[in-house]
């Protein structure tokens, strides 16, 4: 009760949303959606894209959103909270975790082995509290890495205003790329750089802090994209970017691709990791999280289809490749923005852009480890933040530097191959999919937990709160403008908005995500040769080339 009482909230409905729509543009948005989309047949991948949203990011958005107001918790103090005092089903999956894990250390796989056993002992004891836990170390593990690539959109900043990205050619773009991230004293003081931002806003709190710095960036980041399409579009020869990315070319679509299009909705809509459960935690009862959850979702849809415009119709139109996948950020378009008149000026707008959208996430992406630290630890916010931030530095630096390989921190890989034999080609490509698997488990245990444990009806009891239509009003009603007149909502009624997003939380979100989960982890090979050119790795989007 007491911790109620001097809980945080948002100032306002639209501070609320903008800090989510902050928190879910990023990166992802800007750098992964428009290549996976040209890899991935154009338009075609943008209607699959937006279906998936539609259909699994937004019900699991409102899960997310609607535990945190209930419980006015972070992620752990949410599912503690809410935690049955017996869970059978808990305490099955937690057996079956631990007979995993003994079974691999039985087959010697010991790094394996240790982790399942470890998470189904966790699992069997704390029984759904363990959700939570997951999304904390996700929130660690997802910045650690996050925050070196926001921090090359610093020094490429530094490097725009200082007139060092001046290429002829992608050749020497990449060249340039691979001595900047080669270079560890480069890339650690850009990283401590963004964390040190970071840190400062979340210092500040939530309406001092995040809030306030998310209406003055969101803002911004809109300026700045408009800009950069004006630019693109008014080039000579930029439709046929337009047309490389919004035909729709069936074709190139594969189930790969739909699996695709659901594991970048869970990482571009933050989802999966608590973080709307915590940004949801400061939400006041007045405001309608159906609305909300829907604007969030429209934000982030809109930041990634025009960040698409505003890169293709330039690349294209200066005659460059537009699959140099990853590179693209990094090599092509300084490339490309050389070309132009006041080359500078863009490629400053485009990296100034990339490390707006990286801010507002990387401040949620903490938010979620420091407002564990002050609610079940009773920290102060200022000190949870500084030392976990400085953690996740840490942790970052040895990412920074084992970008490529694992060269530079030899000991970490020994000591990582003697547990888990088989390593991904570097600690940062190893954090990226160990974010991949945590998201999509995240997600999954997010729409089960609210599906079949908290119980839609408590759910849509919360949700009810600043949103009659949501729970009462009959869906036909509301869609036909007629939910004012009495004879159309009789006190029983069936298709409501809550019922059908209870059908789809229940059983079609966690179907598709174990199928997206299966796929992320290798375990469902849906035919490489479905679609006539084999797309890169989804798990390296965030890689350098
Ligand atoms: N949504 C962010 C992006 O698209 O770049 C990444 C992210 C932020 C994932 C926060 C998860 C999270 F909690």
């Amino acid at each position: 009760m007491e911790q109620q009482k001097k809980r945080e909230t948002w100032h306002s409905s639209l501070g609320f949303i903008l800090a989510a729509a902050g928190s879910a543009v990023g990166l992802g948005n800007i750098w992964r959606f428009p290549y996976i989309t040209g890899e991935h047949g154009g338009g075609a991948f943008v209607l699959i894209y937006l279906i998936c949203v539609a259909l699994i990011g937004l019900p699991v958005m409102l899960c997310e959103i609607a535990l945190g107001r209930h419980t006015r918790r972070n992620p752990v103090g949410a599912f503690k909270q809410l935690n049955p005092a017996t869970c059978n089903l808990a305490v099955l999956f937690g057996v079956g975790l631990i007979f995993c894990g003994v079974m691999m250390l039985i087959m010697r796989s010991f790094g394996w082995g240790i982790l399942f056993t470890l998470i189904g002992a966790l699992v069997t004891k704390y029984r759904w509290t363990v959700v939570g836990v997951m999304g904390v170390v996700a929130g660690f593990v997802i910045l650690s890495f996050y925050a070196v690539v926001a921090g090359w959109t610093v020094g490429y900043i530094g490097k725009a205003i200082s007139g060092r990205l001046a290429f002829d050619t992608v050749d020497a773009a990449a060249v340039s790329f691979g001595s900047f991230i080669g270079n560890p004293f480069l890339s650690i003081l850009c990283l401590f750089v963004f964390m040190a931002l970071c840190i400062a806003i979340v210092c500040k709190g939530v309406q001092g802090g995040i809030e306030k710095i998310s209406k003055l960036l969101m803002p911004l980041l809109f300026l700045l994209l408009i800009l950069l399409i004006i630019r693109g579009l008014t080039l000579p020869g930029a439709m046929a970017g337009v047309r490389y990315y919004l035909r729709p070319d069936f074709s190139v679509i594969s189930g790969e691709s739909i699996l695709v299009a659901v594991g970048l909705a869970f990482f571009s809509l933050s989802l999966g990791m608590g973080a709307m459960i915590t940004y949801g935690s400061y939400v006041s009862k007045e405001q309608n999280l159906f609305t909300s959850s829907m604007a969030i979702v429209g934000l982030d849809v809109l930041v990634a289809f025009l960040a698409g415009l505003a890169v293709f119709p330039a690349v294209f139109a200066l005659g460059f490749a537009p699959d140099s996948g990853t590179g693209l950020a990094f090599m092509a378009l300084p490339t490309v923005f050389n070309q132009m008149p006041l080359g500078i000026l863009w490629a400053f707008v485009f990296f100034l852009l990339l490390l707006v959208a990286a801010l507002t996430s990387g401040i949620s992406l903490l938010e979620v480890v420091t407002a564990y630290w002050v609610d079940e630890r009773d920290w102060t916010r200022r000190n949870a933040t500084l030392v976990f931030g400085g953690c996740i530095f840490l942790l970052g630096t040895l990412c920074a530097v084992s970008v490529e390989n694992w060269d530079s921190i030899r000991p970490v890989q020994s000591l990582l191959q003697t547990l888990f034999a088989r390593l991904q080609p570097s600690l940062f490509a190893t954090m990226e999919t160990a974010s991949d698997w945590m998201l999509a488990l995240g997600g999954l245990m997010t729409a089960l937990f609210v599906g079949w444990i908290w119980g839609i009806r408590h759910a849509v009891d919360e949700i009810r709160h600043g949103s009659q239509n949501f729970a009462d009003v009959h869906l036909w009603s509301v869609l036909a403008g007629l939910k004012d007149d009495p004879s159309h909502n009789s006190e029983v009624h069936v298709y409501t908005i809550a019922s059908v997003w209870g059908v789809f939380v229940r059983f079609i979100c966690p179907v598709a995500v174990v199928i997206a989960f299966l796929y992320t982890i290798g375990w469902l090979d849906l035919g490489e040769d479905a679609s006539p050119e084999p797309p890169p790795e989804p798990a390296a989007e965030l890689a350098p080339p």
